[in-house]
Order: structure tokens, then sequence, then C-alpha cells
């Protein structure tokens, strides 16, 4: 199955180790779970964190049969592809939450961070409630302990890049998961 035309447009990238179907599919089940978690609320919000985020969060929205908002948050927690631990916030999210059912949707969890200071930072803001998706997990690399109420894969620890995830910012629009080689992505 070729969905990259025979050539990777990165010469940084290893091989695909999840090919575009594969994504569609899953991605149609998550929005099939939560249509059917949901059917009660009135007042979904899909709160993606930016940027990576971006291209899961509006094919997702699509498969979720319910009335839907989103917001997103400007997060840095990353410099290339090491984890630092420290989350900052450089652009917050308009809508006032309280009262929302609130879905925070990441592209993955590494070492856990992220989601763990933005799940707590928007508890204080009392929303109805507040679950965590996100397509990719590496729960190897885990550094404190995360509950992702949605999840799209589990992938060794690989640098991964497409579908919106990027190295150094490029790469986010492949539309497969391809693993890179670090040594060749000259950073
Ligand atoms: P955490 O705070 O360590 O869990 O890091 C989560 C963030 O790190 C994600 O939102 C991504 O932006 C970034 N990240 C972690 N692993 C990868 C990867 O393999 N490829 C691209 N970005 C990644
Ligand atoms: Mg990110």
């Amino acid at each position: 199955m070729m969905d990259y035309q025979g050539h990777f447009p990165y010469g940084f990238i290893e091989r695909v180790i999840i090919p575009k179907a594969d994504i569609k599919d899953r991605v149609k089940e998550l929005g099939e779970t939560i249509t059917r978690d949901y059917q009660n609320s009135e007042k979904i919000l899909l709160l993606g964190l930016l940027r990576g985020s971006v291209v899961f969060l509006t094919d997702l929205m699509r498969e979720i049969h319910r009335p839907i908002t989103m917001d997103f948050m400007l997060i840095s927690s990353y410099s290339k592809s090491e984890s630092s631990g420290f989350v900052r916030i450089d652009s917050d999210h308009k809508t006032n939450i309280r009262g929302w059912d609130v879905i925070l949707i990441d592209d993955i969890v590494d070492s856990g961070y992220t989601i763990r200071t933005v799940r707590k930072l928007l508890l204080d803001r009392e929303p109805n409630s507040l679950k965590v998706c996100a397509l990719l997990d590496k729960p190897e690399r885990h550094k404190v302990d995360v509950q992702i109420d949605y999840l799209g894969f589990s992938i060794p620890d690989y640098f991964v890049v497409g579908y919106g995830l990027d190295y150094d910012e490029k790469g986010r629009n492949l539309p497969y998961i391809a693993s890179i080689d670090l040594s060749k992505a000259g950073g």
C-alpha cells in the first residue's frame, strides 16, 4: 500500500508506521464512541492544543454526530524532539468553559507533562466534564501518570511526524504517521 507515491517529501523520513487508511478508520471509530458517550450533551467543546492537534481535530469533529464547538490553546512544551517538562501557554482559549463538556485534544502524549498541566488548569475553570483525547501515545515515555480517555494508537518510542505532528515545524502535511531518522533531520 503506497499512499506516498513512492517517495517521501522529506529526507529524514524512515518509514510509514500508520498508513492514511488506518488513521481514517480509527478516527471514525473514535467519533462513533464520542457520539455515543455524549448523546445527552448539547454543550460539547473540542479544545485542541495548537498546532499539532489541528489535523486530527478537524477530521474527528466530522465523525461526531452531535452539536460541536471548537476552540484552541497554543502551548509550547517542546524544543525540536526533546521534552522539557516545562509547559507554557502562549495563547489561551476564548470560550468560557464553565458548564461545558470539554474534550481536550492533543496529537501525542509523550512525557505526559502537557496533558497533566493543561488538565489541571482547565479543571480550575469548572467545566461540566473534562476528558482527554489523543491521536497517539508513547507509554514507554511517560514521566507522570496521565489518563487518556480516547486514544487513537499506542506506539513504541519513535519520534514521529505527519497528520499534524512535526519535527521542527516540518512534516505536518503528511497524510500518514511516519518515524524519522534523527541523524538525517539536521537538528
Ligand atoms: P509531553 O508534554 O512530553 O507529553 O509532550 C507532548 C507534546 O510533545 C506533543 O503535543 C507534541 O507536540 C510533542 N511530541 C512528543 N512526541 C512527539 C513526536 O514523536 N513527534 C512530534 N511531536 C511530539
Ligand atoms: Mg504539541
